[in-house]
């Protein structure tokens, strides 16, 4: 094995990010290269992780986006505009660069599935750390939008602000489920929104891609919504850790 990448985060029981590797060196038939996890219960443990042979890079999971910034010699745009990294590439010289691939397998899967003619306002559900890359994505690609959050003090609008505007999403087409609101187990569960108000000019896109189709999904397809799960941001934001390592 001549080129090790992995995972860092903590704990690491489910991992795509293995399984989807692990299929592409087999599918691909790419030799030599292993991808491992590392499970560390500090970011000070990430020492240990860089010390490792033919390391050429790791992408990074919860809790240590914004903790392992503190170890990268630079950033790309992507990172410096999320302000969190989950892709790191260990350069020739050995230093290190930060990325954020969330922010690219948003924007494409998000410029692959909007018409090009769109020209409306944004909600984004939710204010984490995916709701800040969607934030980047939006305004990089002048898609005006409001965040919305339970907590009058993290976002613009609370969702009983929402809940009294009727006409509301005659502005807001584009709605972004953030929030883990829905994803399994709890599948029962759905963003507290006036979904009867949407109509077949709108655009709800889910980060979440298991199950495939939320609740918050089934509900905006009942009254004609446009409906996207996150499944291929998650394929694109991997396959972008590799690109950026290889390139
Ligand atoms: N498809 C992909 O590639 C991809 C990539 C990243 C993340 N994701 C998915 O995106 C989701 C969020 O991830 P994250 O890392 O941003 O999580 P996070 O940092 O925990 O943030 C989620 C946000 O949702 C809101 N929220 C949390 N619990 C809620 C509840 N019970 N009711 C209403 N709102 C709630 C909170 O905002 P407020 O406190 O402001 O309400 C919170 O900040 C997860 O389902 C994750 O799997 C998918």
């Amino acid at each position: 094995m001549n080129k090790l990448y992995g995972l860092i985060g903590y704990p690491l029981s489910h991992s795509f990010s293995k399984k989807y590797f692990a299929n592409k060196f087999q599918n691909e038939k790419i030799s030599g290269c292993a991808y491992d996890l590392f499970e560390i219960d500090t970011i000070k443990k990430v020492e240990q992780v860089f010390e490792k042979k033919n390391l050429k890079g790791f992408n990074v999971t919860i809790p240590y986006k914004h903790e392992i910034m503190e170890y990268m010699d630079d950033f790309d745009h992507s990172a410096k505009k999320v302000g969190a990294v989950n892709v790191v590439k260990i350069n020739n010289d050995g230093s290190r660069t930060g990325f954020n691939s969330d922010y690219y397998g948003f924007r494409k899967s998000l410029e692959e599935w909007m018409p090009r003619s769109f020209k409306s306002n944004a909600l984004i559900l939710g204010t984490g750390g995916a709701a800040k890359a969607v934030e980047a994505v939006l305004k990089d690609m002048s898609i005006p939008f409001l965040k919305i959050s339970r907590h009058t003090t993290k976002g613009d609008q609370t969702y009983e602000i929402l809940k009294g505007n009727p006409t509301l999403f005659d502005d807001y087409h584009l709605i972004i489920n953030t929030t883990p609101l829905g994803m399994a187990p709890k599948i029962d569960a759905l963003p507290d929104i006036n979904y009867k108000r949407l109509n077949d000019q709108c655009y709800l896109y889910d980060l979440i891609y298991n199950p495939a189709e939320t609740r918050f999904l089934g509900e905006g397809k009942k009254f004609g919504a446009k409906t996207k799960n996150g499944l291929q941001m998650l394929e694109l934001q991997a396959e972008k850790s590799w690109d950026i390592w290889n390139s």
